[in-house]
Protein backbone atom coordinates (compact mmCIF):
# COMPACT_ATOMS: atom_id res chain seq x y z
CA UNK A 1 0.00 0.00 0.00
CA UNK A 2 0.94 3.27 -0.58
CA UNK A 3 1.75 5.96 1.97
CA UNK A 4 0.20 9.10 2.47
CA UNK A 5 2.64 10.94 4.63
CA UNK A 6 1.77 14.54 6.11
CA UNK A 7 4.61 16.35 7.08
CA UNK A 8 4.19 19.49 9.55
CA UNK A 9 6.56 21.81 10.14
CA UNK A 10 8.66 24.14 7.95
CA UNK A 11 11.88 24.70 8.91
CA UNK A 12 15.52 23.64 7.39
CA UNK A 13 14.93 20.49 9.91
CA UNK A 14 11.26 19.16 8.20
CA UNK A 15 13.31 20.16 4.98
CA UNK A 16 15.71 17.34 5.34
CA UNK A 17 12.72 15.10 6.95
CA UNK A 18 10.53 15.83 3.10
CA UNK A 19 13.60 14.58 1.31
CA UNK A 20 14.10 11.56 3.42
CA UNK A 21 10.28 10.55 2.57
CA UNK A 22 11.06 11.67 -1.53
CA UNK A 23 14.13 9.48 -0.98
CA UNK A 24 12.34 6.90 0.33
CA UNK A 25 11.74 3.58 -1.85
CA UNK A 26 8.51 2.68 0.11
CA UNK A 27 6.10 4.34 -2.50
CA UNK A 28 4.37 7.29 -0.34
CA UNK A 29 3.22 10.62 -1.38
CA UNK A 30 4.06 13.50 0.74
CA UNK A 31 1.67 16.64 1.66
CA UNK A 32 3.40 19.14 3.88
CA UNK A 33 1.47 22.43 6.20
CA UNK A 34 3.13 24.64 8.52
CA UNK A 35 2.84 28.09 9.19
CA UNK A 36 5.23 29.47 7.26
CA UNK A 37 5.69 28.36 3.45
CA UNK A 38 9.28 26.52 2.68
CA UNK A 39 9.62 26.57 -1.35
CA UNK A 40 12.13 23.70 -0.37
CA UNK A 41 9.14 20.99 0.81
CA UNK A 42 6.72 22.80 -1.30
CA UNK A 43 8.69 21.76 -4.34
CA UNK A 44 9.07 18.20 -2.97
CA UNK A 45 5.67 17.69 -1.94
CA UNK A 46 2.02 17.06 -3.26
CA UNK A 47 0.49 19.85 -2.07
CA UNK A 48 2.11 22.03 0.82
CA UNK A 49 -0.59 24.02 2.74
CA UNK A 50 0.28 27.04 4.84
CA UNK A 51 -2.05 26.73 8.44
CA UNK A 52 -1.30 27.06 12.10
CA UNK A 53 0.83 24.08 12.63
CA UNK A 54 0.16 24.46 16.55
CA UNK A 55 -3.92 24.27 16.02
CA UNK A 56 -4.89 20.62 16.28
CA UNK A 57 -7.86 20.75 14.51
CA UNK A 58 -6.40 22.80 11.64
CA UNK A 59 -3.89 19.75 11.18
CA UNK A 60 -6.28 17.03 11.74
CA UNK A 61 -8.90 18.86 9.05
CA UNK A 62 -6.18 19.03 7.00
CA UNK A 63 -4.71 15.33 7.51
CA UNK A 64 -8.24 13.66 6.71
CA UNK A 65 -8.74 15.95 3.95
CA UNK A 66 -5.28 14.73 1.95
CA UNK A 67 -6.20 11.29 3.91
CA UNK A 68 -2.77 10.86 5.11
CA UNK A 69 -1.69 7.48 6.57
CA UNK A 70 1.33 8.64 8.71
CA UNK A 71 2.51 11.96 9.91
CA UNK A 72 5.71 13.25 10.57
CA UNK A 73 5.95 16.16 13.10
CA UNK A 74 9.31 18.50 13.09
CA UNK A 75 9.31 21.15 15.71
CA UNK A 76 8.35 20.94 19.26
CA UNK A 77 5.33 23.05 19.58
CA UNK A 78 2.78 20.90 17.74
CA UNK A 79 3.82 18.25 19.97
CA UNK A 80 2.93 20.50 23.28
CA UNK A 81 -0.43 21.82 21.51
CA UNK A 82 -1.23 18.04 21.42
CA UNK A 83 -1.46 17.43 17.59
CA UNK A 84 -0.35 14.37 17.40
CA UNK A 85 -3.35 13.25 20.23
CA UNK A 86 -5.53 15.01 18.01
CA UNK A 87 -4.38 12.81 15.17
CA UNK A 88 -4.52 9.96 17.33
CA UNK A 89 -8.20 11.00 18.00
CA UNK A 90 -8.77 10.17 14.42
CA UNK A 91 -7.04 7.15 13.27
CA UNK A 92 -3.45 8.63 12.06
CA UNK A 93 -0.56 7.66 13.75
CA UNK A 94 2.07 9.84 13.85
CA UNK A 95 5.16 9.11 14.52
CA UNK A 96 5.96 11.48 17.67
CA UNK A 97 5.45 11.47 20.92
CA UNK A 98 1.72 12.58 22.58
CA UNK A 99 1.89 15.65 24.47
CA UNK A 100 2.56 13.55 27.98
CA UNK A 101 5.11 12.38 26.85
CA UNK A 102 6.70 14.79 25.21
CA UNK A 103 7.03 16.87 28.39
CA UNK A 104 10.42 15.31 28.78
CA UNK A 105 11.32 18.24 26.50
CA UNK A 106 8.38 20.85 27.12
CA UNK A 107 8.62 20.90 30.96
CA UNK A 108 11.95 21.79 32.10
CA UNK A 109 11.22 21.14 35.82
CA UNK A 110 9.37 18.17 35.03
CA UNK A 111 12.51 16.90 33.03
CA UNK A 112 14.88 17.01 36.10
CA UNK A 113 12.18 15.91 38.39
CA UNK A 114 11.71 12.79 35.84
CA UNK A 115 15.36 11.78 35.67
CA UNK A 116 15.23 11.86 39.62
CA UNK A 117 12.45 9.82 40.33
CA UNK A 118 13.38 7.48 38.08
CA UNK A 119 17.70 7.25 38.78
CA UNK A 120 18.61 8.32 35.33
CA UNK A 121 21.83 8.32 34.56
CA UNK A 122 23.61 11.70 33.88
CA UNK A 123 21.53 13.85 36.55
CA UNK A 124 22.84 17.41 37.75
CA UNK A 125 22.62 19.11 40.81
CA UNK A 126 18.90 21.33 40.29
CA UNK A 127 16.31 22.95 42.27
CA UNK A 128 12.50 23.78 40.42
CA UNK A 129 10.82 26.87 41.50
CA UNK A 130 6.89 28.57 40.99
CA UNK A 131 8.16 32.17 42.00
CA UNK A 132 10.84 34.27 40.31
CA UNK A 133 11.61 35.87 43.70
CA UNK A 134 12.88 32.08 45.23
CA UNK A 135 14.89 31.47 41.95
CA UNK A 136 16.21 34.87 42.09
CA UNK A 137 17.61 34.58 45.82
CA UNK A 138 18.56 30.64 45.12
CA UNK A 139 21.01 31.80 42.37
CA UNK A 140 22.58 34.72 44.71
CA UNK A 141 23.24 32.23 47.02
CA UNK A 142 24.00 29.36 45.10
CA UNK A 143 28.03 28.22 45.47
CA UNK A 144 29.13 28.55 41.80
CA UNK A 145 27.84 28.93 38.47
CA UNK A 146 24.18 27.95 37.34
CA UNK A 147 22.73 27.32 34.40
CA UNK A 148 18.83 29.54 34.75
CA UNK A 149 15.57 28.23 33.00
CA UNK A 150 12.68 29.21 32.20
CA UNK A 151 10.61 25.62 32.43
CA UNK A 152 8.61 26.13 29.08
CA UNK A 153 9.36 26.16 25.35
CA UNK A 154 11.80 29.30 24.50
CA UNK A 155 13.15 28.25 21.23
CA UNK A 156 16.34 27.20 22.74
CA UNK A 157 17.03 31.05 23.56
CA UNK A 158 15.92 31.24 27.24
CA UNK A 159 18.89 29.85 28.89
CA UNK A 160 21.35 31.86 30.64
CA UNK A 161 24.48 30.27 31.93
CA UNK A 162 26.63 32.35 34.63
CA UNK A 163 30.44 32.81 34.53
CA UNK A 164 29.80 31.87 30.62
CA UNK A 165 27.41 34.81 28.98
CA UNK A 166 26.50 36.48 32.01
CA UNK A 167 27.24 37.18 35.92
CA UNK A 168 24.93 36.32 38.51
CA UNK A 169 23.69 39.80 38.60
CA UNK A 170 22.89 40.37 34.97
CA UNK A 171 21.16 36.12 35.44
CA UNK A 172 19.16 37.72 38.54
CA UNK A 173 18.35 41.06 36.48
CA UNK A 174 17.49 38.46 33.16
CA UNK A 175 14.89 36.54 35.16
CA UNK A 176 13.08 39.21 36.90
CA UNK A 177 12.50 41.21 33.04
CA UNK A 178 11.15 38.04 32.46
CA UNK A 179 7.54 37.08 31.88
CA UNK A 180 8.04 33.57 34.05
CA UNK A 181 7.32 32.58 37.38
CA UNK A 182 8.49 28.82 37.00
CA UNK A 183 12.11 28.39 36.31
CA UNK A 184 14.59 25.39 36.93
CA UNK A 185 18.10 26.88 38.37
CA UNK A 186 20.80 24.23 37.73
CA UNK A 187 24.64 23.41 38.25
CA UNK A 188 26.56 25.20 35.41
CA UNK A 189 27.69 21.88 33.52
CA UNK A 190 31.82 22.56 32.03
CA UNK A 191 32.55 20.36 29.07
CA UNK A 192 31.37 19.57 25.29
CA UNK A 193 28.23 19.27 24.48
CA UNK A 194 26.99 16.48 21.86
CA UNK A 195 23.93 15.41 20.82
CA UNK A 196 22.51 11.48 20.05
CA UNK A 197 19.32 11.45 18.66
CA UNK A 198 17.65 7.82 18.91
CA UNK A 199 14.80 6.40 16.64
CA UNK A 200 12.24 5.27 19.63
CA UNK A 201 9.32 2.24 19.16
CA UNK A 202 8.31 -0.40 21.11
CA UNK A 203 11.36 -1.52 22.93
CA UNK A 204 13.53 -0.36 20.37
CA UNK A 205 15.92 2.67 20.88
CA UNK A 206 18.09 2.96 18.10
CA UNK A 207 20.70 5.79 17.82
CA UNK A 208 22.54 8.04 15.13
CA UNK A 209 25.91 9.52 15.20
CA UNK A 210 26.48 12.03 17.98
CA UNK A 211 26.23 15.64 16.59
CA UNK A 212 27.68 18.55 17.61
CA UNK A 213 25.48 22.18 17.21
CA UNK A 214 26.63 25.39 17.83
CA UNK A 215 24.32 27.53 19.72
CA UNK A 216 26.19 31.09 20.00
CA UNK A 217 25.35 33.40 17.26
CA UNK A 218 29.68 34.49 16.62
CA UNK A 219 32.49 32.74 16.41
CA UNK A 220 34.48 31.22 18.64
CA UNK A 221 30.97 30.43 20.39
CA UNK A 222 30.46 34.32 21.24
CA UNK A 223 27.06 36.22 21.20
CA UNK A 224 23.69 35.29 22.14
CA UNK A 225 22.37 31.71 21.46
CA UNK A 226 20.40 31.12 18.91
CA UNK A 227 18.08 28.10 17.49
CA UNK A 228 21.55 26.67 16.36
CA UNK A 229 24.40 28.15 13.43
CA UNK A 230 25.36 25.30 12.00
CA UNK A 231 26.29 21.30 13.09
CA UNK A 232 28.98 18.70 12.23
CA UNK A 233 29.42 15.19 12.34
CA UNK A 234 32.09 12.35 11.67
CA UNK A 235 32.10 9.46 9.60
CA UNK A 236 31.85 6.77 12.80
CA UNK A 237 29.01 7.02 15.55
CA UNK A 238 31.71 9.61 17.44
CA UNK A 239 33.31 12.99 17.26
CA UNK A 240 36.66 13.55 17.29
CA UNK A 241 37.06 15.01 20.86
CA UNK A 242 34.54 11.39 22.31
CA UNK A 243 35.48 7.97 22.95
CA UNK A 244 33.68 4.99 22.20
CA UNK A 245 32.70 5.12 25.87
CA UNK A 246 30.86 8.16 25.76
CA UNK A 247 28.55 7.14 22.63
CA UNK A 248 27.68 3.45 24.66
CA UNK A 249 27.18 6.00 28.03
CA UNK A 250 24.53 8.26 26.08
CA UNK A 251 22.93 5.23 24.62
CA UNK A 252 22.51 3.82 28.24
CA UNK A 253 21.27 7.22 29.42
CA UNK A 254 18.35 7.39 25.96
CA UNK A 255 17.27 3.81 27.30
CA UNK A 256 16.58 4.00 30.46
CA UNK A 257 14.56 7.36 29.29
CA UNK A 258 12.38 5.45 27.26
CA UNK A 259 12.54 2.79 29.62
CA UNK A 260 10.61 5.07 32.40
CA UNK A 261 8.67 6.65 29.97
CA UNK A 262 7.28 3.59 29.05
CA UNK A 263 5.20 4.67 25.99
CA UNK A 264 7.30 6.82 24.22
CA UNK A 265 8.01 6.90 20.12
CA UNK A 266 9.26 9.04 17.50
CA UNK A 267 12.52 10.61 17.63
CA UNK A 268 14.17 11.30 21.46
CA UNK A 269 17.13 13.89 21.67
CA UNK A 270 19.46 14.01 24.11
CA UNK A 271 22.02 16.75 24.58
CA UNK A 272 24.56 15.61 26.12
CA UNK A 273 28.05 17.53 28.22
CA UNK A 274 31.06 15.28 28.41
CA UNK A 275 32.42 16.77 31.80
CA UNK A 276 35.61 15.80 33.78
CA UNK A 277 32.91 13.52 35.64
CA UNK A 278 31.60 11.79 32.61
CA UNK A 279 28.63 11.99 30.46
CA UNK A 280 25.68 14.21 31.57
CA UNK A 281 22.30 15.50 30.43
CA UNK A 282 21.85 19.01 29.48
CA UNK A 283 18.34 18.35 28.33
CA UNK A 284 15.63 16.42 26.08
CA UNK A 285 14.16 17.13 22.77
CA UNK A 286 11.50 15.62 21.81
CA UNK A 287 12.07 15.50 18.39
CA UNK A 288 15.01 16.21 15.65
CA UNK A 289 17.53 18.68 16.19
CA UNK A 290 17.45 21.50 13.76
CA UNK A 291 20.37 21.59 12.66
CA UNK A 292 20.86 18.16 13.66
CA UNK A 293 18.36 16.71 10.98
CA UNK A 294 20.27 17.88 8.42
CA UNK A 295 23.28 15.76 9.86
CA UNK A 296 21.71 12.97 10.45
CA UNK A 297 19.03 12.23 7.84
CA UNK A 298 21.27 12.76 4.34
CA UNK A 299 23.64 9.94 5.58
CA UNK A 300 20.81 7.77 6.99
CA UNK A 301 20.58 4.90 4.31
CA UNK A 302 17.55 3.05 5.94
CA UNK A 303 14.36 3.58 4.48
CA UNK A 304 12.58 6.87 6.20
CA UNK A 305 9.36 5.53 5.38
CA UNK A 306 10.20 1.74 6.18
CA UNK A 307 10.70 3.04 9.42
CA UNK A 308 7.48 5.40 10.27
CA UNK A 309 5.22 2.10 9.31
CA UNK A 310 7.29 -0.13 11.47
CA UNK A 311 6.49 2.25 14.26
CA UNK A 312 2.87 2.21 13.18
CA UNK A 313 2.41 -1.39 12.93
CA UNK A 314 4.17 -2.45 15.96
CA UNK A 315 7.04 -3.97 13.83
CA UNK A 316 10.51 -3.99 15.22
CA UNK A 317 12.21 -1.21 13.67
CA UNK A 318 14.68 -1.74 11.07
CA UNK A 319 18.44 -2.06 11.21
CA UNK A 320 19.92 1.64 10.96
CA UNK A 321 22.20 1.93 8.22
CA UNK A 322 24.28 4.94 8.33
CA UNK A 323 26.90 6.39 5.23
CA UNK A 324 30.48 6.41 6.98
CA UNK A 325 30.95 10.31 6.24
CA UNK A 326 31.11 13.08 7.64
CA UNK A 327 28.83 16.08 7.59
CA UNK A 328 29.35 19.90 7.94
CA UNK A 329 25.92 21.85 8.49
CA UNK A 330 26.25 25.78 8.35
CA UNK A 331 23.00 28.16 8.15
CA UNK A 332 23.11 31.73 6.47
CA UNK A 333 21.13 33.61 8.75
CA UNK A 334 20.39 37.30 7.97
CA UNK A 335 22.82 39.78 8.74
CA UNK A 336 22.52 41.38 12.16
CA UNK A 337 21.22 38.23 12.93
CA UNK A 338 19.63 37.62 15.79
CA UNK A 339 20.11 40.89 17.51
CA UNK A 340 19.29 43.22 15.30
CA UNK A 341 18.53 40.78 11.60
CA UNK A 342 17.73 42.60 8.50
CA UNK A 343 15.71 40.54 5.96
CA UNK A 344 15.32 40.99 2.09
CA UNK A 345 18.14 39.88 1.02
CA UNK A 346 17.87 37.35 -2.15
CA UNK A 347 18.82 34.02 -1.84
CA UNK A 348 20.65 32.69 -4.82
CA UNK A 349 22.14 29.68 -4.05
CA UNK A 350 22.90 27.33 -7.37
CA UNK A 351 22.09 23.55 -6.52
CA UNK A 352 23.59 22.36 -9.65
CA UNK A 353 26.70 24.26 -9.08
CA UNK A 354 26.64 23.19 -5.45
CA UNK A 355 26.84 19.30 -6.50
CA UNK A 356 29.64 20.21 -9.08
CA UNK A 357 31.67 21.81 -6.26
CA UNK A 358 30.76 18.59 -3.94
CA UNK A 359 31.95 16.20 -6.69
CA UNK A 360 35.63 17.97 -6.38
CA UNK A 361 35.40 16.55 -3.02
CA UNK A 362 34.03 12.74 -3.85
CA UNK A 363 30.72 14.39 -1.68
CA UNK A 364 27.86 15.90 -1.58
CA UNK A 365 26.04 19.19 -1.38
CA UNK A 366 22.82 19.58 -0.13
CA UNK A 367 20.57 22.58 0.68
CA UNK A 368 17.55 22.95 2.93
CA UNK A 369 15.31 26.15 3.15
CA UNK A 370 14.40 27.73 6.41
CA UNK A 371 12.68 30.94 7.50
CA UNK A 372 12.43 32.49 3.42
CA UNK A 373 9.98 34.44 1.29
CA UNK A 374 9.29 33.26 -1.58
CA UNK A 375 7.94 35.77 -4.57
CA UNK A 376 7.38 36.29 -8.13
CA UNK A 377 11.46 37.04 -8.99
CA UNK A 378 13.16 34.87 -6.02
CA UNK A 379 13.33 33.83 -2.47
CA UNK A 380 14.13 36.26 -0.29
CA UNK A 381 15.11 36.39 3.61
CA UNK A 382 12.96 37.27 7.10
CA UNK A 383 14.25 38.20 9.95
CA UNK A 384 15.35 33.92 11.04
CA UNK A 385 17.91 31.83 10.10
CA UNK A 386 17.09 31.58 6.07
CA UNK A 387 18.74 28.87 4.95
CA UNK A 388 21.42 25.79 5.29
CA UNK A 389 23.87 24.08 3.16
CA UNK A 390 25.42 20.66 4.11
CA UNK A 391 28.57 19.45 3.21
CA UNK A 392 28.64 15.08 2.48
CA UNK A 393 32.33 14.04 2.36
CA UNK A 394 34.77 11.46 3.76
CA UNK A 395 36.35 13.97 6.36
CA UNK A 396 34.97 16.60 8.40
CA UNK A 397 37.78 18.98 7.23
CA UNK A 398 36.58 18.13 3.28
CA UNK A 399 32.85 18.53 4.35
CA UNK A 400 33.50 21.65 5.38
CA UNK A 401 35.09 22.73 2.16
CA UNK A 402 32.20 21.54 0.55
CA UNK A 403 29.97 23.76 2.65
CA UNK A 404 31.81 26.69 2.62
CA UNK A 405 32.84 26.54 -1.36
CA UNK A 406 28.57 26.36 -1.73
CA UNK A 407 28.30 29.38 -0.01
CA UNK A 408 30.96 31.14 -1.86
CA UNK A 409 28.78 30.63 -4.98
CA UNK A 410 25.87 32.06 -3.28
CA UNK A 411 27.96 35.06 -1.81
CA UNK A 412 27.80 36.64 1.89
CA UNK A 413 26.31 39.32 1.35
CA UNK A 414 23.26 40.45 3.66
CA UNK A 415 24.09 37.06 5.33
CA UNK A 416 25.52 35.88 8.47
CA UNK A 417 27.15 32.47 8.96
CA UNK A 418 29.61 31.35 11.43
CA UNK A 419 32.49 29.97 9.19
CA UNK A 420 34.86 28.51 12.36
CA UNK A 421 31.62 25.49 12.07
CA UNK A 422 33.28 22.18 11.28
CA UNK A 423 37.07 23.84 10.86
CA UNK A 424 39.89 21.56 11.90
CA UNK A 425 40.69 24.67 14.05
CA UNK A 426 38.04 24.22 15.91
CA UNK A 427 37.62 20.96 15.68
CA UNK A 428 40.89 20.49 17.18
CA UNK A 429 40.43 23.26 19.92
CA UNK A 430 37.67 20.82 21.35
CA UNK A 431 39.56 17.92 21.31
CA UNK A 432 42.08 19.83 23.44
CA UNK A 433 39.40 20.95 25.27
CA UNK A 434 38.15 17.38 26.77
CA UNK A 435 42.07 16.30 26.82
CA UNK A 436 42.35 19.58 29.10
CA UNK A 437 39.55 18.28 31.19
CA UNK A 438 40.54 14.19 31.47
CA UNK A 439 43.94 15.65 33.15
CA UNK A 440 46.16 14.54 29.90
P1 LIG B 1 18.71 24.10 26.41
O1 LIG B 1 17.64 25.06 25.96
O2 LIG B 1 18.43 23.39 27.69
O3 LIG B 1 19.24 23.27 25.28
O4 LIG B 1 19.96 25.01 26.73
C1 LIG B 1 20.54 25.78 25.74
C2 LIG B 1 22.01 25.77 25.94
O5 LIG B 1 22.34 26.32 27.22
C3 LIG B 1 22.63 24.39 25.94
O6 LIG B 1 22.88 23.90 24.68
C4 LIG B 1 23.90 24.66 26.71
O7 LIG B 1 24.87 25.24 25.86
C5 LIG B 1 23.47 25.66 27.73
N1 LIG B 1 23.15 24.97 28.98
C6 LIG B 1 21.95 24.47 29.36
N2 LIG B 1 22.03 23.90 30.57
C7 LIG B 1 23.30 24.03 30.98
C8 LIG B 1 24.03 23.66 32.16
N3 LIG B 1 23.44 23.04 33.18
N4 LIG B 1 25.35 23.97 32.22
C9 LIG B 1 25.95 24.61 31.20
N5 LIG B 1 25.33 24.99 30.07
C10 LIG B 1 24.02 24.71 29.96
N1 LIG C 1 19.77 22.22 17.89
C1 LIG C 1 19.06 22.40 19.08
C2 LIG C 1 17.63 22.07 19.01
O1 LIG C 1 17.12 21.64 18.00
O2 LIG C 1 16.97 22.25 20.02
Amino acid sequence: MSETVLLVGGGGREHAIARAVDEAEEPATLYACASNRNPGIARLAEEFETLDENDPDAVVDYALEVGATIAAIGPESPLQAGVVDALEDVDVYAFAPREEDARIETDKAFQREFMEANEIPGRIDYETFDDVDDACNYVESYDGDVAVKPVGLTGGKGVRVTGDQVTTDEAVAYMRDSDWDDWVVEERLVGEEFTVQAFVAGDDVLVSPAVQDHKRAYEGDEGPNTGGMGSYSDASFQLPFMTEADSVEALRILEATVDALEDYRGVLYGQFMLTAEGVKVVEFNARFGDPEAMNTLPVLETDYVELMQAARDGRPLPELEFAEQATVCKYAAPEGYPVDPKAGTKVAVDEERAREVASDYDGDALLFYASVDERDDGIYTTTSRAFAVVGVADTISDAEAVAEAVLDEAGDEGLHVRHDVGTDALVQARIDHVQELRGN
